[in-house]
Formats: structure tokens, C-alpha cells, sequence
């Protein structure tokens, strides 16, 4: 890794954290992001129990949808969900945010909640916002 790489993984750790410490129904933040030459989305920074999910082929599940459709998936019941890929069975609801760097989905934050429809347009719009921001680090 370089400099720039530790500083960045820190930076987006700390917001895992700021995040899951201050909304009391985000329950597991994180991290994955797109490697484009193989279709797999890798985890990286993430707070909350530790997942099995580490890596997950474009396509599948909430967050492989997500890197091929560029927008906002909100699941309000992950129940109601077929293709979902439980981490938790207290999970009840999810919400998975591109993050876009000149046009490239290169990635996203996933957040898990054990309270069903736990994400409104508010949250979508914060997470948006949010992503913006992060993008810059790239
Ligand atoms: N539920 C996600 C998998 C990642 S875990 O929530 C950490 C999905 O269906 O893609």
C-alpha cells in the first residue's frame, strides 16, 4: 500500500464508525468496492459483525445489483428480497449507495438495519451526499 492508500482506508474506517455510533439503526456500515477486470466487488473498511461476504460477483445480491444498475437500492424487507445475500439473520432492512468517480461506479457503502424500513429519502440523499465527498479521495 501506499501513504495515500493507508490515509484513505483510515479516513473511510472513521466514517464507518462516526456513522454506526450516531444513527442508532445503522447497524453494519461498510465498504465494498468494484474491481472492473473481474466483476467482483471486494469488502473494505466495515464496522459491525465481521461478514463472510467478503468478496461478491457483480449481479449478486443487493450490492452486485447495485454495481451494475448505478442507482440507490433501498430494501425496505430483506425478506421480500430473492436476490439477497443475508450477512445476519437480525438484518431487516438494507440500503446500498454507488459511489461514482468520473461516471465509474467504483464502488458503495452498504448499511444494514435490524429495524425494518429503517432508510427513508433523507437517508438516501445524506448517503449520496456523503459518497460525493468521498469520491474526492480518489
Ligand atoms: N446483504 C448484502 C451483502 C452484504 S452484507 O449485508 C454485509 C447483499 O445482499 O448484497
Amino acid at each position: 500500500l501506499e501513504r495515500k492508500d493507508i490515509t484513505r482506508n483510515q479516513i473511510l474506517q472513521e466514517i464507518c464508525e462516526l456513522l454506526y455510533d450516531s444513527i442508532s439503526y445503522y447497524d453494519w456500515v461498510g465498504y465494498y468496492f468494484a474491481d472492473h477486470s473481474t466483476d467482483l466487488l471486494h469488502l473494505g473498511p466495515f464496522i459491525g459483525e465481521p461478514t463472510e461476504h467478503t468478496v461478491i460477483p457483480f449481479g449478486k445480491g443487493i450490492c452486485g445489483q447495485v454495481a451494475l444498475s448505478n442507482e440507490t437500492f433501498v430494501v425496505d424487507d430483506v425478506t421480500a428480497q430473492s436476490n439477497y445475500i443475508a450477512c445476519s439473520l437480525t438484518v431487516k432492512s438494507e440500503i446500498v449507495v454507488p459511489i461514482f468517480v468520473q461516471g465509474i461506479n467504483i464502488g458503495q457503502i452498504d448499511i444494514d438495519s435490524h429495524t425494518l424500513n429503517a432508510f427513508t429519502n433523507e437517508d438516501k440523499s445524506f448517503l449520496e451526499a456523503l459518497n460525493k465527498e468521498v469520491a474526492k479521495l480518489y
